[in-house]
């Protein structure tokens, strides 16, 4: 079983991208809507939120986690790594390397979160790959909410998308790299605003294509059991209304979100 967690909803963009390209597998998902959002806060918050959703999935039977939230991935993969003994896939490294095969003159944009900004956990992922590459980065802290409001295609939000990207747009990038779980939803705005010659890289289906790899090689964590995606089950730790229209939007379908309180902490 695989566990996806993220600090919301906002993940099943990642665990749709998995469920089209891993229909037999089954997939249990946490969203951590008590703690949301993730991105604002301080490393350390999101490190412990992150641990009790890793031994949550873990307790439930999940034999490989995917951090799917990009902020968490940023400051507690080395720490969920120590801490935990099964294989730890997280959203970083995935779109890093994509980016890296994509860019023809080495100039890479990275948008997500205050926290993922802040923590230069993409340049350092960057660094091991490839030395040449220059990387400019931009957080863009309104854009979850936006999202989560389903203001999609709202004049506002395209006003925000525009001051958000035009510092970026001065450094000749060929690449860019949506480094939050909400973002994918947002890529009809961003494609036109950065430039049609800007390739995007959605990290939320470069982490499927990554796992779809890992899986193909470490066969040991196949799934055994006939599954199909309606199986799969996905808790969150409060509920909402907005956080259900989020998930239905994502998959095109009604998701039954179960709830959980006894991760919360608070
Ligand atoms: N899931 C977060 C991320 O990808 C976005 C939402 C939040 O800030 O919690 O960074």
């Amino acid at each position: 079983m695989i566990g996806i967690f993220d600090s919301g909803v906002g993940g099943m963009t990642v665990a749709r991208s998995i469920e089209q390209l891993l229909p037999t597998y089954p997939l249990l998902y946490l969203g951590d809507i008590a703690h949301s959002p993730y991105g604002p806060k301080s490393a350390q918050t999101i490190i412990d939120c992150a641990i009790n959703n890793t031994r949550f999935l873990i307790s439930k039977g999940a034999k490989l986690i995917v951090i799917a939230c990009n902020s968490a991935a940023s400051v507690a993969t080395d720490s969920l790594r120590q801490q935990f003994q099964i294989p730890i896939i997280e959203v970083i490294l995935p779109a890093i390397e994509e980016a890296a095969r994509t860019t023809k003159n080495g100039r890479i944009g990275l948008i997500g979160t205050s926290a993922t900004i802040r923590s230069t956990s993409y340049e350092t992922a960057l660094t091991e790959i490839n030395q040449n590459i220059k990387i400019f980065t931009k957080a863009c802290p309104l854009l979850v909410p936006l999202v989560e409001e389903g203001w999609h295609n709202k004049r506002e939000t395209k006003m925000i998308l525009k001051r958000y990207l035009h510092s970026l747009k001065n450094n000749q990038l060929d690449t860019l790299i949506l480094g939050c779980t909400h973002y994918p939803l947002l890529k009809h705005l961003i494609g036109p605003r950065i430039g049609k010659k800007v390739s995007l890289v959605d990290s939320s289906e470069t982490t499927a294509k990554y796992l779809k790899h890992y899986l193909h090689q470490n066969p040991h964590l196949k799934a055994t059991e006939p599954h199909t995606p309606e199986q799969n089950r996905y808790y969150i730790t409060d509920y909402n209304d907005t956080a259900q229209k989020v998930a239905n939007r994502i998959f095109n379908r009604h998701i039954d979100l179960l709830l959980t309180r006894n991760i919360c902490k608070s």
